[in-house]
């Protein structure tokens, strides 16, 4: 398939870890150009670890990250934002001491060129312009994790890297981080998201991809995948 018919993303027999151990066995993993992919799995199966490997902090021992058709498997990850790919971080560690305008302007200087401008978030995320001189811990969680998505938008990612997004925060704040990813998707962004909430994966997926052990043990469609709910008892432990 030639970079112009093939997927967005294209990841193929991607191995990593940390000194030597395998956490990531052997995963192939396509994000089709506006596609939205959710891989579930238990804690510590391997998906930010996954994350982390496509986006260039963990380097691959083998295998290849393709952006576009071009090969980003150990590439720095400076490179693979300038590339196009964005990541909003597990635990979604913005900079506690430094005011929220602080924390994006940041992220401008670090991104790459596109029409995501500071006022431009401001504009889709209303709550944090309200915010704007708030240091990033008087945040609340939601708060904190429409910063993070701001930030990594400053980036002007082509897909975009979540993981975890909905995790710890109160029901409106999942909704708020729901409907922002809906409403970047209807501008045709690409997602890669890492989920432990099954109505929040099956709400946002096209597609569902399971992790156990470093491997994909299941993937299908999402409306497929809700009409099994064995698949879900034996791999996430869920009814
Ligand atoms: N920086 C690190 N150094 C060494 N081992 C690590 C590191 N980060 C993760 N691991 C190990 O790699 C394995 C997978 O961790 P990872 O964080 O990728 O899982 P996860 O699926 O994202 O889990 P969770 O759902 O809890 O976020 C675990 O055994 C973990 O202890
Ligand atoms: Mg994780």
């Amino acid at each position: 398939m030639s970079a112009a018919t093939g997927p967005l993303l294209e990841a193929r027999g991607l191995r990593s870890g940390y000194r030597g151990s395998m956490v990531v066995d052997g995963i192939d993993l396509d994000v089709g150009e506006g596609g939205l992919v959710a891989i579930l799995g238990r804690n510590g199966v391997g998906k930010t670890t996954l994350i982390s490997t496509i986006m260039g902090l963990v380097r691959p021992y083998s295998g290849s990250v393709r952006l576009a058709g071009r090969e980003l498997a150990g590439a720095r990850p400076d490179a693979i934002a300038r590339a196009g790919v964005g990541l909003v971080p597990q635990g979604r560690r913005v900079f506690a001491p430094l005011s929220v305008e602080e924390n994006l302007r940041i992220a401008v200087r670090r991104g790459r060129a596109g029409r995501w401008t500071v006022e431009r978030v401001y504009e889709l995320l209303p709550q944090l312009a309200e915010r704007r001189s708030h240091r990033g811990d008087q945040l609340s969680g939601g708060e904190q994790q429409m910063l993070a998505i701001g930030r990594a938008l400053l980036g002007n990612p082509r897909l975009l890297l979540l993981d975890e997004p909905s995790d710890g925060l109160a029901p409106a704040a999942v909704r708020g981080v729901e409907q922002v990813i809906t409403g970047l998707r209807a501008e045709g962004l690409a997602v890669l998201l890492v989920e432990q909430n099954l109505r929040v994966a099956f709400a946002l997926a096209d597609e569902i991809v399971v992790m156990q052990k470093g491997r994909i043990v299941h993937r299908s469609g999402t409306t497929e995948f809700r009409r099994s709910p064995d698949i879900a008892r034996r791999f996430l432990g869920v009814a």
